[in-house]
């Protein structure tokens, strides 16, 4: 692995070295990184945790996170030797000041040996309540000083509500510009997501059709297959609407229904997110039945065996009213996009894992083929396939072969494996290359966040108020509770699972 002249001289540190972020994600994102683009010639990771071991101890441990978790599948020995000189380990108490003023004193000692000044980068992988603790002790310790060296960066939840997301944001705007402050939504690091931009903007065919005009309907589909996993004790206080709704759909909303921005420069794209979500119709927390649905899953069945209900699962309380699948319905008020609905829906324990957006085009104006040439006649329609599947999908009429006019859904496909050798990386990787390149494109800025909360605070207002009576309300394995089914205007339908791009369809054939 050959140092990457692009970056200077680093020092990442990580608080919550020891944790499960860090092994599953971060260090197996930089050891790809490494092997892929090269790190700093001058490059450092401190792993900061509470627990008491050695460096030995803990580069052990994320060598067994990279083996399991590195896209280049298990590390060749000399290339984890040659990375794991980079880490070292710091034990301290995350609220305590001594803890940053050492951390503050290896940084130091690190940029002598180098013989050059360091980036340092400050990665909040701990538990959330500590999101407000951590800024305020680099802010103490000096280590947030100085504005072109040192950056935070955080993971979602920024907040719990628009209150606490408030508060959250003043604490770290007390120790750190903006400019220093790297709020993760990985979603966005995501290729396919940001192929969205690409898609929009880099061809000039789709864009003038891209509006109420010609677009009747946009359905954007988050559907997991996993439950909550060990994640119950967060996931209880957390759910749907908060878990997924507020950061990874609403962000793809926006790149969906954005304007053009007029330039690539961070800012100019984020400012054009914000207009959509200002533009978002207010929901009126009397109303919001009309605009959301929530359910629970109970036991059922996935993929041929028999999975525990939402109650039952371990850190989840047995009469909890989590919701673990929400269904939106959601209007833009502006000139592009009036009165088409964009329909969102999210879930866990559903049948199929399937992460796209379909577009929905209006029929043709005037229908003038026989009725019998059009039996299964559908309006054009483009789905924009995240993942598992990540690829194009243009279905549209075509002839079908024969004497008679006959008319058949066909589909013209672009498929990234198919089309592209490279393989993508993993999207912590961008968005951590992009933290040490200082580009914060891909991040959410404060008043985004709050933007999004505040959208939303109505529905959990409602829901608080008006506690669910009928929880659990889909079995596992289904696609959610049926009202999910009452947000859709007449006409309008959620794709069916068989439109759900699946895993090696193959693009580019009926
Ligand atoms: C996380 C949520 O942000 O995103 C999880 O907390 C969810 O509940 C995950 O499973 C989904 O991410 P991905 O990349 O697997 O779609």
């Amino acid at each position: 692995m050959s140092p990457n002249d692009q970056l200077g001289p680093t020092v990442f540190v990580i608080f919550g070295g020891a944790g499960d972020l860090t092994g599953r994600k971060l260090i197996p994102a930089l050891f790809d990184l490494a092997q892929d683009r090269g790190l700093p010639a001058h490059f450092a990771i401190i792993a900061v945790d509470r627990l008491r071991m050695g460096d030995d101890a803990l580069r052990g441990r994320l060598q067994a996170g990279v083996n399991q978790f590195s896209r280049f599948g298990k590390a060749k020995p000399a290339a984890w030797k040659q990375f794991a000189e980079h880490i070292h380990y710091q034990q301290g108490d995350f609220q305590k000041l001594p803890t940053y003023t050492s951390l503050g004193k290896q940084c130091g000692k690190l940029e002598k040996a180098w013989g050059a000044r360091a980036h340092r980068i400050f990665y909040m992988a701990t538990p959330p309540s500590l999101f407000g603790e951590i800024p305020k002790y680099l802010g103490a310790a000096g280590l947030a000083r100085d504005r072109e060296w040192a950056r935070i960066v955080i993971e979602k939840p920024i907040g719990y509500d628009l209150a606490s997301a408030l508060a959250l944001n003043a604490t770290l705007a007390a120790t750190f510009t903006e400019a220093q402050i790297f709020r993760i939504d990985h979603y966005l690091g995501k290729e396919t997501v940001q192929n969205i931009l690409a898609f929009r903007f880099a061809n000039p065919l789709f864009e003038p059709i891209w509006n109420r005009r010609y677009i009747d309907y946009v359905t954007i589909t988050v559907a997991e297959t996993v439950g909550v996993e060990h994640r119950g004790g967060y996931y209880d206080h957390a759910g749907a609407l908060r878990d997924m709704v507020q950061n990874h759909l609403m962000q793809l909303l926006c790149l969906v229904a954005m304007e053009p921005m007029v330039s690539f420069q961070a800012d100019e794209i984020r400012n054009k997110k914000v207009d959509v979500l200002h533009a978002i119709r207010p929901i009126h927390q009397d109303a919001v039945s009309q605009c959301a649905v929530r359910g629970q899953y109970g036991s059922g069945m996935r993929g041929g065996k028999p999975v525990p209900g939402y109650r039952e699962e371990s850190g989840v309380a047995p009469d909890s009213q989590t919701e673990t699948f929400v269904a939106m319905k959601l209007f833009i008020d502006n000139w592009r996009w009036q009165d088409v609905p964009f329909y969102l829906r999210t879930g866990k324990c559903l049948p199929r894992q399937s992460s796209e957006i379909s577009i929905q085009f209006r029929a043709v104006p005037h229908q003038a083929f026989p009725p019998e040439a059009s039996l299964g006649w559908q309006p054009s329609r483009l789905i924009l396939a995240i993942q598992p599947e990540e690829g194009i999908v243009l279905g549209f009429q075509a002839k079908y072969p024969g004497a008679r006019m006959q008319l058949r859904p066909v589909d013209m496909g672009f498929n990234y494996r198919e089309s592209f050798a490279a393989p993508s990386p993993d999207a912590y990787e961008t968005l951590l290359w992009d933290v040490m390149k200082s580009d914060a494109t891909l991040f959410m800025r404060a008043d985004q966040v709050e933007a999004a909360w505040q959208l939303l605070m109505p529905v959990l207002q409602g829901w608080q108020a008006a506690p669910p009576s009928d929880f659990p309300n889909y079995a596992a394995g289904t696609w959610g509770p049926e009202e999910a089914q009452g947000l859709l205007a007449l006409g309008h339908r959620w794709p069916l699972p068989t439109e759900l791009a699946p895993t090696g369809r193959k693009t580019g054939k009926n």
